[in-house]
């Protein structure tokens, strides 16, 4: 028996690594001082945004986790028939790395799996739990940006590729910044990869409002930490209890989109500036972009990725996308 290899790396940029707290910083600055104040959504998954999102997906509301996760049941042998002994899982956007797990039964003679997330408590966690459940695996858990460059181990620069990247985070970017990440994993994987893909499908507007509005406020304390992530690790000065969670529904863009809005008139010191706040004024921190399937494999051809198979619920309200990498794309 081969040994478990957990080995922890943070991605190199082409501009070299930078601390999580500068690039927050910088981003908190410039999204609080534009006329529509806003902040990046990756910034909503410090340690407890981690534990809250993995509360979000329990909720009886939110539908996307456990109806990616039947499909995926579903659909595991069929991925596993395609997959060519030896491949190298990556995984973007990892978290818990629970819906891995189905894909990590399913295809037994995998020689690797890099999780790559921006979360490194998440990562810690889910490979701690994986190495004692897969003992052969070799698991490289990467904290990095899976939207910049990034180099997979060198030991598999010959071994077939397969992504996964579940969860409909592909939503949480707008169409254009979408194609450039799907063109970026394919760069990140390679001629003849292949990609699986989670997308959330359109559908009825109160099924989506209540997903993001949830009755015991899971969602609304999830949003809010971005505000006391920025007081634990920048020193801001917001007051949670002077902002409030909102989530709303735009039927031609096919998206919801997380605000918080500043319950009453407030200025707020955040890194040695005053950030000043309107009632009302909201700052925006989600976009959570809806698909149909025909609109999701567009994104896909726009990225240099050719559609395969689609699996869904019989409800139609999430997809599951096999994609593939034509050799000579890159
Ligand atoms: N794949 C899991 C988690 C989805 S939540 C699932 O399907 O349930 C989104 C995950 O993407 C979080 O773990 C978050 O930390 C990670 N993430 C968000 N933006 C990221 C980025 N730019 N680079 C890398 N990881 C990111
Ligand atoms: C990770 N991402 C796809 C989630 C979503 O549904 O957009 C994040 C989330 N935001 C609020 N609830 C869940």
């Amino acid at each position: 028996m081969s040994k478990p290899a957990v080995k922890r790396a943070v991605a190199e940029t082409s501009e070299g690594s930078h601390p999580a707290d500068l690039e927050f910083a910088r981003a908190l600055l410039n999204g609080l001082r534009a006329p529509e104040k806003s902040i990046p959504c990756r910034f909503l998954y410090d340690t407890r945004g981690s534990e809250l999102f993995e509360e979000i997906t329990e909720l009886p509301e939110y539908y996307p986790t456990r109806t990616e996760t039947a499909i995926l049941e579903a659909c595991a042998s069929d991925i596993r028939h395609a997959t060519r002994a030896g491949s190298l899982l990556v995984e973007f956007g990892s978290g818990s790395s629970t819906k891995t797990e189905i894909l990590l039964s399913a295809l037994d003679r995998l020689s690797g799996y890099v999780a790559i997330d921006i979360s490194p408590s998440a990562l810690d966690e889910a490979a701690k739990r994986l190495s004692k459940r897969f003992r052969d695996l070799q698991i490289f858990p990467i904290v990095g940006d899976f939207s910049r460059p990034l180099e997979l181990p060198a030991q598999f620069d010959a071994v077939p590729r397969i992504g996964f990247f579940p969860g409909s985070t592909i939503g949480n970017l707008v169409p254009e910044a979408a194609v450039d990440l799907l063109a970026n994993m394919g760069r990140i994987l390679g001629a003849g990869s292949r990609l699986i893909v989670g997308a959330d499908l359109r559908k009825d507007r109160d099924i989506l409002l209540a997903a993001y509005n949830d009755a015991q406020g899971v969602t609304a304390a999830f949003n809010l930490n971005i505000l006391g992530r920025a007081n634990r690790d920048l020193r801001a000065k917001f007051d949670l209890a002077q902002f409030e969670h909102l989530a709303t529904y735009d039927d031609d863009k096919g998206r919801i989109d997380m605000h918080i809005v500043s319950r009453v008139d407030q200025i707020v010191t955040v890194l040695g500036h005053d950030i000043a706040f309107q009632n009302g004024e909201r700052i925006h921190t989600e976009h959570s972009h809806k698909y149909d399937i025909a609109g999701f494999q567009n994104l896909a051809i726009c990225a240099g990725w050719t559609p395969q198979r689609v699996w869904t619920d019989s409800a139609k309200l999430f997809s599951i996308h096999e994609l593939h990498r034509p050799v000579g794309e890159d």
